[in-house]
């Protein structure tokens, strides 16, 4: 047990640079690292130990990944996702885009995402909490979304909401509620069109599990995870700053940017080092990078910001 998590340690020394794969080639089917049966018109089960030479340090179990998780719809406690989120149902399922777009409507989820537009990305996950992970994401650029979508050009940011069913969401029932619901986000459009930005619908080369956002998850890897809005049914274009559930909830605790950003505290924490989730108690903590290492590709987004006030 000690080994196991000594050899996670030493090898999460995280590549302090981006690193995202696109394996179109992969999903298509590409011989020698495809592993286990093809689920039904979706990504494949993948042999990500043998595809794993470039990845940003060793991916984090899927167990972990699967079963600590903040989704206070189904509960407050990071084990509740996972007890109750199989309540969920998923399908049929679409998505509301509106707001400044020229082709607004209800887009089914099948029409959004197609088996051909998968691309398969492994990402850092820096939890505001202080803990982060390695997670291999299956999704497409949310840039495609919003390019078929043709946002008018005085459209600015971009707003999104998490579907409302009590009757499937067991947090959003009773009389304590410690968030407004629908849960919020929202992103500058240059932002949400950077390239790095996608909506995941799968992990590990399988489909979503509910707690993690199915079928619709936002990830923006330089962002804190409470950027990663789950189980998206509508997206919204405007020309004005959207409200954000976390914000709404502690405004001093949780800017609109939320960028990864080891000089700004946490009002009660530092943000300085982080946990790598599965190393062990014992592991010692690691350095947390300016955008969660991603300072290269996205540090140009914030130029001329100061990035203490939008935190
Ligand atoms: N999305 C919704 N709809 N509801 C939530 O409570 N929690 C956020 C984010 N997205 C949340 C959400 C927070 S606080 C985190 S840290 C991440 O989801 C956790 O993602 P994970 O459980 O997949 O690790």
């Amino acid at each position: 047990m000690l080994i196991k998590a000594a050899d996670k340690i030493r090898s999460s020394e995280i590549t302090p640079k981006s690193h995202f794969l696109n394996r179109r080639a992969l999903l298509a089917g590409t011989a020698g690292l495809i592993a286990g049966a093809a689920l039904p018109g979706y990504a494949r089960s993948l042999d990500f130990e043998k595809a794993s030479g470039d990845l940003p340090g060793p991916l984090t179990d899927k167990d972990d990944i699967t079963s600590y998780n903040n989704f206070y719809e189904f509960g407050l406690d990071k084990t509740d996702p996972k007890k109750y989120a199989g309540a969920l149902t998923t399908d049929p399922w679409s998505v509301k885009i509106d707001g400044m777009v020229n082709n607004p409507g209800d887009y089914a989820l099948e029409d959004l995402i197609k088996p051909s537009t998968l691309e398969e990305r492994v990402y850092r996950f820096r939890c505001v909490e202080a803990w982060a992970m390695v997670v291999p994401w299956v999704g497409i650029p949310l840039a495609d979304v919003i390019a078929r979508a043709d946002p008018v050009g005085s459209a600015k940011y971009v707003a999104f909401e998490t579907l409302v069913r009590p009757s499937e969401m067991r947090g959003q029932r009773g009389s304590f509620q410690l968030l407004d619901w629908p849960y919020r986000e929202g992103l500058r459009l240059d932002e949400a069109m950077h390239p790095l930005t996608i909506l995941a619908n799968g992990l590990y080369g399988e489909e979503l599990p509910n707690q993690n956002g199915a079928p619709l998850r936002l990830v923006v890897p330089w962002k804190y995870g409470f950027k990663s809005i789950k189980s998206i049914v509508r997206i919204t274009l405007t020309d004005k700053q959207p409200q954000t559930s976390w914000n709404m909830q502690a405004a001093r605790e949780y800017g609109f940017y939320s960028n990864v950003n080891p000089e700004v505290d946490h009002p009660r924490w530092s943000q300085a080092k982080e946990r790598v989730v599965g190393a062990g108690i014992f592991a010692k903590k690691q350095d947390t990078l300016m955008f969660n290492g991603y300072a290269d590709e996205v540090g140009g987004l914030y130029a001329g910001m100061d990035l203490r006030k939008n935190f």
